[in-house]
């Protein structure tokens, strides 16, 4: 380490340790510890840590082309563009733009959805609708759509504000109404704000297909895409599927959007795209959405960094494993897995709710499992359950938004193993154990 302080991160986090190499799903600490990766870092570590080909790719790539702008043609670029919709798009989607992360690739989602009316003429359609609980990045446009109230809170006042639709959030309904009699009112909430704000002026609506870490792996309903689709399509509204966490196989299926039946207009996706190799993001468009751009002589603007040569051999790299290696499969099979051996947190007196799909899974801990009240904000339960797993050599990844709070969640790389999935699960129930002791209401039978 060097001698002088240095400032990393920008301000003092808990999470800040030193970890000087992985491999497979463990991190390995300066100081000797191998940390058991239960998150995939921030849902993002697929093929697992360690591997030697993205790196190599990237090797090759950066000694071939460096950098060139990105309209330009590389090998490195055709050769993704050409896998993605030969692997990995969903039908009808032909149209790639390219950009170095999740926020950048929300942000030109609903760039696009907005420029995809305004090239048509339809100018006062700007507003997009999102969701409370949901998270689509850190720009102040991206956070504006969010419903992460604790992220967006500083920025509210630099944002455009649009209404946010309520979550299905089943286990507290903020309807108040019970699947399956509430016939998926969350989503008839979608169109009725559509409405009110008048039609006009509703240039898409966005959701993420299983809400990632803000809400907790949060499983739509049966029927509720099915039913944003249709609302869009009442309206000419553009459906945008933020498939940054669940897109690459997380859920055991390529996007979750189209699991459900109901495919958007622009899918964004980062994260497992690149499984963390290299800072890669992708929106992607059917015809319809481009065809007035085209015909305008629009497009959206890339980033200098958009498709750079060496990320994309990287992502090519990575995606490669994944199909080789049937590892999207892996998913699905150890999904299950993790989700039957958390089944059995929900003994514990203080899990909620055991939620997910594939190797995206998340609990939420309360006080009174009854009555569903939550830990004081002041107990820091989130905190303390992380710290509980890291002092046993497990990284959990802590969800929320501020007012939802302590939920953990587990997305380990699709390589996990039986015994890794038995030692998280064991050191989180532990962990959860050690956060609530001394609560009177959480003693165990
Ligand atoms: C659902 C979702 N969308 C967008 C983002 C933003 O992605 P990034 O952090 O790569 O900018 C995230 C990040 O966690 C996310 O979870």
């Amino acid at each position: 380490m060097a001698d002088t302080p240095v400032n990393w991160p920008f301000t003092p986090s808990p999470l800040a340790i030193d970890i000087v190499g992985a491999q497979g799903c463990h991190l390995h600490a300066r100081d000797g510890r191998k940390i058991l990766d239960a998150a995939g870092g921030a849902m993002v570590v697929n093929i697992g840590h360690g591997r030697r080909e993205p790196g190599e790719a990237m090797a090759r790539a950066s000694s071939a082309v460096s950098y060139v702008i990105p309209p330009f043609v590389t090998p490195q670029r055709m050769q993704l563009a050409e896998r993605l919709q030969r692997d990995w798009l969903p039908p009808g989607f032909t149209r790639l733009h390219l950009s170095s992360g999740g926020s950048e690739a929300v942000e030109t989602a609903i760039k696009l959805a907005r420029q995809h009316h305004f090239a048509k003429g339809d100018t006062g359609k700007w507003k997009v609708i999102g969701r409370d609980l949901s998270y689509h990045g850190a720009t102040v446009a991206t956070l504006e759509i969010g419903g992460h109230a604790a992220r967006r809170a500083p920025v509210a006042a630099m944002a455009r504000e649009t209404p946010k639709a309520p979550p299905h959030y089943c286990l507290r309904c903020p309807l108040g109404k019970t699947y399956p009699t509430c016939d998926v009112a969350c989503a008839d909430e979608v169109e009725a704000i559509i409405l009110r704000e008048g039609p006009d002026t509703v240039a898409g609506v966005i959701a993420e297909p299983v809400v990632g870490s803000s809400g907790g792996a949060l499983e739509p309903p049966p029927g509720y895409w099915r039913k944003l689709r249709a609302i869009c399509d009442r309206h000419d509204v553009v459906l945008i599927a933020d498939e940054v966490v669940t897109g690459f196989g997380r859920t055991g299926v390529r996007f979750a959007s189209e699991g459900e039946g109901a495919l958007p207009d622009i899918i964004a996706t980062a994260k497992g795209m690149s499984g963390g190799y290299a800072p890669i993001g992708g929106t992607f468009a059917t015809e319809r959405i481009a065809e007035p751009l085209e015909r305008t002589g629009d497009a959206p603007m890339f980033y200098t960094f958009s498709a750079h040569p060496a990320a994309c051999a990287a992502a090519d790299a990575v995606l490669d494993i994944l199909s080789k290696e049937d590892l999207m499969a892996r998913a699905r099979v150890m999904g299950d897995r993790l989700g039957a051996r958390l089944q059995r947190l929900k003994q514990h007196p203080n899990v909620a709710e055991v939620r997910g799909r594939g190797l995206l899974r998340a609990i939420e801990i309360v006080r009174d499992r009854e009555t569903l009240e939550r830990f004081p904000a002041e107990a820091n339960i989130t905190m303390k359950v992380l710290n509980g797993g890291l002092a046993e050599n497990v990284y959990f990844y802590p969800g929320g938004t501020g007012a939802q709070r302590d939920v953990i969640v587990l997305a380990p790389p699709f390589i996990v193993t039986d015994a890794e999935i038995e030692t998280m699960c064991a050191v989180l129930e532990r962990a959860i154990d050690r956060a609530v002791e001394g609560d009177s209401l959480s003693s165990r039978a």
